[in-house]
């Protein structure tokens, strides 16, 4: 699919496929401006019932004009509301997009628009046709195969803006989509090695440092908690680290992801029903990969550090068990009660590397706990913050990206909860009480006075239907978040 950009008008356009774009249906007439026989055709449609925004926000007409057929999709958008928004809108039209394979669509919008607009339709557009058909044979997949237009045009002023906010929403659209397909991938074709072979791979020929430590490299970095639990799988455990912007000597932002390749729990294993599900619990690492991508891509010139923890958490005689006591990279001794909340085990020790950075912002994502999904659903990311300023200002671009946050609180209270009788923690609560936020209290005893941000996307990592540019399937989520995050961020504002 390619973008253009040039002010075109309806009454000259010569595609098969045409867009309008409208928030309201009173102002449309006097919005499409020409003098065509097109006129009544369009005024028909307008003052129809058909054209029932209330109900759908899209309507498909066709008309025969010079002998050849025109499709017009009219497109309500509301900037404001939620399922009206121009990115959702966007990816439901992409959807319908996919059924035929127009040479050229062109993009009317027949209401007010800023580059930002433009940026999230060619998100919405990149976002709602993905499919992941890595698996599916050509002759199973027959007919069904997904055709796109080849070219879509957008009418307006080809500016700078609005020439950069096209190619914004590319980058930020294709970086989600490297998030999915990594999330969507089994387990058994990403293992941590896997992953490494694929981050290298992601940024051959570019100027971002890539490290790879690992088994040994581990060991010697006092990375306890981390190796205990990969010990039950054949699959090598790593810790891959990018940098972006290594020359800078501005103090950089650490982003950690948690890449568990596959969760089954460990001795502590998991019920059957939905554990396919956890070949995503790579999720955060996904988000983290594809967001330095995303950022590279953009040319943000901020150092950006990844860390991203790899393991495969499993059961076997050499797994670590409920009652081992192990000992984090700062020295701080962990009782296992629970061998299936190891997330926060490998970012424990990706934390305490990470302050060693000397960041001036430490973010964390992570597909951590359930009961993320228990208060949020399936609507926002928890967050949890150490400045109440990091988590406002987080949120704060949740209208951009439309990926909403809510804040939970972590009480100094829950850190009763993680006490043990012979270690100096427990890896998690005895009872079930506030499981997101006392988590994110675990992870807090390894980030020093670092301001931290931590985002839970267990609540966001899958989706069981398609709706506007959502996809069913594992979502990618988070990606956007921290690119519009890392770029917006004033870090010198975060102290209070
Ligand atoms: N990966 C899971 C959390 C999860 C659950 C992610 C559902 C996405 C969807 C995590 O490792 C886990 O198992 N957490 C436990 C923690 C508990 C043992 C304290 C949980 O949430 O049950
Ligand atoms: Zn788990
Ligand atoms: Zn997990």
């Amino acid at each position: 699919m390619k973008y253009t950009i040039s002010q075109t008008t309806l009454k000259n356009a010569t595609s098969a496929a045409r867009v309008i774009v409208y928030s309201s249906k009173k102002t449309l007439k006097k919005d499409i401006a020409f003098d065509s026989d097109l006129t009544t055709f369009i005024d028909t449609i307008i003052d129809s019932k058909q054209l029932d925004d209330t109900k759908e926000n899209m309507h498909v007409f066709s008309k025969v004009i010079n002998l050849s057929l025109v499709t017009y999709y009219f497109l309500s958008a509301h900037p404001k509301q939620p399922r009206k928004g121009i990115r959702y809108v966007f990816g439901e039209l992409s959807r319908h997009l996919k059924k035929h394979a127009y040479p050229q669509v062109d993009i009317f919008f027949c209401m007010p628009y800023k580059p930002t607009m433009l940026c999230q339709s060619v998100e919405g557009l990149g976002l709602g046709c993905y499919s992941y058909t890595t698996y599916k044979s050509d002759s199973f997949n027959g007919a069904a195969t997904p055709k796109s237009a080849s070219t879509i045009h957008f009418a307006v002023k080809a500016t700078k803006e609005n020439k950069e906010a096209l190619k914004r929403g590319e980058i930020l659209a294709s970086s989600q989509n490297i998030a999915r397909d990594l999330a969507n991938c089994p387990s058994n074709d990403l293992t941590p090695a896997d992953f490494i072979s694929y981050a290298y791979h992601q940024f051959e020929d570019t100027s971002v440092d890539i490290t790879c430590f690992e088994k040994s490299d581990l060991e010697d970095m006092n990375m306890g908690a981390l190796l205990a639990v990969a010990k039950g799988s054949n699959n090598a455990p790593y810790l891959l680290q990018l940098h972006l912007n290594k020359s800078s000597k501005k103090k950089p932002i650490v982003l950690v992801g948690k890449g568990v390749t596959f969760d089954s729990g460990g001795i502590s294993i998991k019920p059957s029903k939905s554990m396919g599900q956890m070949k995503a619990d790579m999720s955060g690492a996904a988000a983290v990969l594809a967001s330095m991508k995303g950022l590279h891509d953009l040319g943000e010139s901020r150092p950006v550090i990844a860390l991203i923890p790899l393991v495969e958490n499993m059961p076997s005689s050499t797994a670590y068990k409920p009652g081992d006591v192990l000992t984090a990279k700062n020295k701080k001794t962990i009782e296992v009660i629970n061998t299936d909340a190891e997330g926060r085990l490998i970012l424990a020790d990706s934390l305490c590397y990470a302050v060693e950075q000397k960041p001036g912002l430490i973010i964390d994502i992570a597909t951590l706990t359930g009961a993320c999904l228990v208060a949020l659903g399936n609507v926002a990311n928890g967050i949890c913050s150490n400045r109440s300023a990091v988590a406002t200002a987080f949120k704060s671009h949740e209208h951009i990206t439309g990926e909403p946050a809510w804040e939970l609180p972590i009480y100094p209270e829950f850190l009763d909860y993680l006490k043990s009788d012979v270690a100096d923690l427990i890896n998690c609560a005895e009872n079930r009480l506030a499981g997101t936020a006392t988590a994110a209290v675990f992870l807090q005893q390894f980030v020093d006075d670092i301001p931290w941000l931590h985002i839970d996307m267990a609540s966001t990592m899958h989706y069981g239907k398609s709706s506007g540019h959502i996809v069913k399937g594992m979502s990618g989520a988070g990606t956007r978040s921290l690119i519009e995050f890392v770029q917006q961020v004033d870090l010198k504002k975060l102290i209070d």
